[in-house]
């Protein structure tokens, strides 16, 4: 039994006894930062790639997705041929030996094997990952293999280091990490975009009036899947102050695009007493830690990212980590958009939605870094956004990236029962869908903002990579749930 040396704080924790000593695995990640010769190591991953010398030694190249490098294991001749013959790619194995100094130019570091197990082999006959590269349209179509590329691991890793930092970002600010539902009653975006939840037989449902009887459906009336957690996180925002949901969220959106999911993943604060210029601060900061914490924390697979994707990439981030984001009313980006002429598929007036083709003119050529675009007509924005004096324009803003467009959509809240009111039957929607989130105005309502920040697009943004597709482990898009 061990106990730890001083305790965490004041609680002190014992550790498991084990009940047989079993040699340890040393993580590829660890002896390589270690730098050092180290005696008896066992390393158990993934063979690469193998080549045999003339002296009767093979080298394999084993990664254990720890980090992008591999490690190098010299196969020692008393290893029997059977299983030599075996260590082809993809199959994996555990090898047992001294690590020491490599005399190649290659490594640093190499393990002199004198055990070798194969777990499961890999027939090169079959295993498709034998080419050095492969294209991500063919390797979406192996979505169980491909976190065995260099790509995918190195996206996996900086996915895994955004999560942790995102965590960070809002626990040190005080905020409240929340789950919000996954299955709703209530279309937050008001879009009429929700995957319906039933368990109705559709082809023989119950009818009542001639429309489906959805009280006689599970949940006893129309249920879905959640578009945001937006609604029920300002619930908790009006309760607990500052509150941050980070869950899976849903879109019946036919948009077959290179920045489009059906589900992906967004993180929503939401703040009492925030107003506009408060939450674009927020945004701003967010984005800026974000950025500076990936850069230092995930260095190998940055690097690799602007040597093989994007050669633009580290210069990119840094420049945006440091810089100010230019802040601009939607009237004046429309401004800046006609002053173009017309060069644009989709015509610019006072009024329209911008395209991507707008958004990526005012961050890469008029103002060439972040913009985050604020006060959009009433009219192209949701009913839970606060109303301006105008009576024209609400309290929204978008962040747009260079490259990327909208990585961030929010707003200060209409915290007015009326007015929202007012908005919601102005829109098309139902009063009573709403009426716990009116109900918010008529107790202890008061001033509040958020946003939500697409987590897959920021993925995108901050590696390099093309498709959304290929910064989540398995992409749902239309007609495309295959793993
Ligand atoms: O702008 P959106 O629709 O805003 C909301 O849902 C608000 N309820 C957020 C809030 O105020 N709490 O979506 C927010 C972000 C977008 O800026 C974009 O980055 C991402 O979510 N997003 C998508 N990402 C991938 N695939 C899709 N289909 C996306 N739709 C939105
Ligand atoms: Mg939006």
């Amino acid at each position: 039994m061990e106990l730890t040396p001083a305790g965490v704080g004041q609680v002190t924790y014992i550790l498991p006894e084990r009940c047989v000593q079993k040699k340890k695995r040393d993580k590829i990640k660890a002896l390589l930062a270690g730098g050092i010769e180290k005696p008896d190591v066992l390393v158990q991953g993934w063979v690469r790639t193998r080549r045999d010398s003339k002296g009767g030694f093979s080298f394999i190249e084993i990664n254990d997705g720890s980090c992008l490098a591999n490690i190098q294991v010299i196969v020692d001749r008393k290893i029997p041929a059977e299983t030599v013959r075996q260590l082809t790619a993809g199959c994996c194995v555990s090898a047992r030996g001294n690590l020491t100094r490599s005399p190649g130019k290659e490594q640093a570091l190499e393990v002199q094997a004198a055990e070798v197990t194969v777990h499961g082999t890999a027939d090169p006959e079959h295993y498709p990952l034998q080419k050095k590269r492969h294209s991500f349209e063919f390797l979406r179509e192996i979505a169980h293999l491909r976190p065995r590329t260099n790509t995918m691991g190195a996206v996996m890793r900086v996915r895994n280091r955004l999560a942790y930092s995102i965590h960070r970002f809002f626990n040190d600010r005080g905020f409240v990490y929340l789950n919000t539902p996954i299955i709703t009653t209530s279309d937050c975006e008001g879009a009429g975009e929700m995957f319906q939840v039933t368990t109705l037989d559709l082809s023989s449902a119950p009818k009542a009036n001639g429309e489906i009887d959805y009280a006689q459906d599970f949940f006893g009336q129309k249920a879905g899947l959640t578009v945001s957690g937006q609604l029920e996180g300002e619930v908790y925002a009006l309760a607990l102050s500052d509150i941050y949901t980070f869950g899976p969220t849903f879109r019946a959106e036919n948009s077959n695009t290179s920045r489009h999911l059906a589900e992906f993943w967004m993180v929503e604060p939401e703040m009492a007493f925030y107003d506009l210029d408060d939450n674009m601060d927020l945004a701003e900061e967010f984005v800026k830690y974000l950025l500076a914490d990936v850069l230092e924390h995930c260095a190998e697979d940055m690097e690799f990212f602007n040597s093989r994707i994007d050669n633009t990439v580290l210069s990119n981030l840094t420049h945006i980590a440091r810089e100010k984001f230019e802040r601009i009313t939607y009237t004046d980006a429309i401004h800046q958009l006609r002053k173009a002429n017309g060069n644009f598929v989709f015509p610019v007036e006072w009024g329209c939605n911008l395209q991507s083709e707008h958004e990526r003119y005012l961050t890469e050529t008029v103002y060439k870094r972040p913009v985050i675009v604020y006060n959009y007509p009433e009219e192209i924005k949701s009913f839970y956004m606060k109303l301006n004096e105008d009576h024209e324009t609400v309290r929204a803003m978008d962040v747009l990236l260079p490259r990327l467009g909208e990585i961030i959509g929010g707003s200060q809240r209409e915290e007015n029962h009326d007015v929202l009111l007012q908005r919601i039957q102005a829109k098309g929607l139902k009063p009573e869908d709403y009426w716990w989130y009116l109900d918010l105005r008529r107790f202890g309502s008061a001033p509040h903002s958020g946003f939500g920040l697409g987590f897959e697009r920021f993925v995108q943004f901050v590696t390099g990579m093309e498709n959304i597709r290929d910064v989540i482990p398995f992409p749902r898009t239309p007609k495309s749930a295959k793993f």
